[in-house]
């Protein structure tokens, strides 16, 4: 198997020099031509009960199968080391797919470790699709599956704590009940779950496999079984993601590993700054906070996404998000610009109880600007809710800068 940033380029295009083009093709069809109503029927069934296109194969209708989504499927399989991928119109219509697809033959309980993103956790807790949840630590998981367990579910690194969990020792705890691993934060890039026991990889592909946010979509990483039980699900509730962001999601893996180290080292030197700032109480980072020494052993870096809690909690939280001029005050992560937020607001803000992010974090997504203008305007920002500017960091341009710290 070539190495992943080779994959990264190619996969999903070993049919274009064949086809006598350099790019792949966007094929925007909602509906096929077809053959004859025999040949018709017999790929409607084939497409409706989650079964692939065989090859040379009628399409049907776009809610069954498109050729530009598959193309990026089977290039984000290959990323994540799972024979099929099954691609969605969000990630939360992922999710969605996935609990459906998990929860059949009457079981319905799910044993989910927090922190998750906030969407999944809402899911979860209202039980909106009839699923029935225990919130458990990942040293309580053994113990809290039941017969009726129909899927273990966890983030690692979580949104927005960048907590980590040990996915061996967690797949372990599964026994024979599935794991689904949120590796929206980490990207194949660092992590690849289905080597550690995932049978689900999902993605909010809005995050850094688009990259750029400019397209809102989701993929589940899995084996053939599972695809042929999401793609049912998604052809009947109508998930199936759009073409033309298929095609810029299949473009955008080709710069994910160098954007995720580029933003990667971007973080690692604002976490190191931030966390002597006397404005801020803890940083949250892989770099900072990895007790079971899974950097290095499961994941092949720390990741673009941090956080920090800031001394005064949610107001002064919120002056920090709002001071912030060249780091966009919004929510979402994982793209080329830096984004900052406060999740107990926003992204989080359903959740409930001890689960709730502290009032004082704010989640910074890291870009690619240079680090040191990323430092300034965190700097002013944060000197906006010091008590007294007499002990403000001296201006930037007098500091080290941030290749030197
Ligand atoms: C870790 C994680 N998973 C899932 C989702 C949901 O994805 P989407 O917003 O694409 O529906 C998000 C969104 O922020 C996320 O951060």
């Amino acid at each position: 198997m070539a190495a992943l940033d080779t994959r990264a380029v190619h996969a999903g295009r070993d049919d274009l020099a064949e086809l006598g083009v350099h790019v792949p093709p966007i094929d925007l069809s909602t509906t096929n031509p077809l053959p004859s109503v025999p040949d018709g029927g017999d790929a409607y069934q084939t497409l409706a009960t989650g079964n692939p296109l065989p090859p040379g194969g009628n399409a049907v209708y776009q809610r069954l199968w498109n050729p530009t989504v598959a193309r990026f499927e089977t290039a984000l399989a290959q990323l994540e080391e799972t024979t099929d991928a099954v691609a969605f119109a969000s990630g939360m219509a992922a999710l969605t797919a996935s609990l459906l697809a998990a929860t059949r033959d009457g079981k319905r309980h799910l044993v989910a470790v927090r922190p998750l993103y906030g969407g999944t956790d809402h899911v979860l807790a209202t039980g909106l699709l009839g699923t029935d949840v225990t919130w458990a630590r990942p040293d309580q998981v053994a113990s809290a599956v039941r017969p009726d367990t129909a899927l273990v579910i966890v983030e690692t690194p979580a949104n927005p704590t960048l907590d980590l969990v040990d996915l061996t020792a967690l797949a372990t705890a599964c026994g024979d009940v599935p794991l689904l691993v949120d590796n929206t934060v980490a990207t194949p890039v660092l992590q690849r779950p289905a080597r550690h026991g995932a049978a689900l990889v999902l993605h909010s592909a809005t995050k850094s496999i688009g990259g750029h946010g400019d397209v809102l979509a989701g993929v589940v990483a899995c084996d053939r079984d599972w695809a042929v039980r999401l793609r049912q699900v998604r052809a009947l509730t109508g998930a199936i993601l759009h073409p033309l962001g298929a095609y810029l999601l299949h473009r955008g893996l080709q710069t994910l590993p160098l954007r995720v180290r580029a933003q990667q080292a971007g973080a690692e030197k604002l976490a190191a700054w931030l966390a002597g700032h006397p404005a801020v109480a803890r940083v949250h980072h892989p770099s900072h906070h990895d007790p079971a020494g899974l950097v290095g052993r499961q994941m092949r870096g720390t990741g673009s996404l941090l956080a920090i809690e800031v001394r005064g909690g949610a107001p002064a939280a919120g002056a920090v998000a709002a001071a912030c001029e060249l780091i966009t005050h919004a929510v979402s992560l994982g793209g080329v610009d830096t984004l900052i937020q406060h999740p107990a607001s926003l992204t989080h803000r359903p959740v409930t109880g001890d689960a709730r992010p502290a009032a004082g974090l704010l989640r910074i997504s890291v870009g690619l600007e240079d680090p040191d203008d990323l430092r300034a305007d965190l700097a002013r920002a944060l000197d906006s809710i010091r008590p007294s500017r007499t002990t403000s960091v001296s201006p930037v341009g007098l500091e080290p800068t941030l290749s030197e710290v």
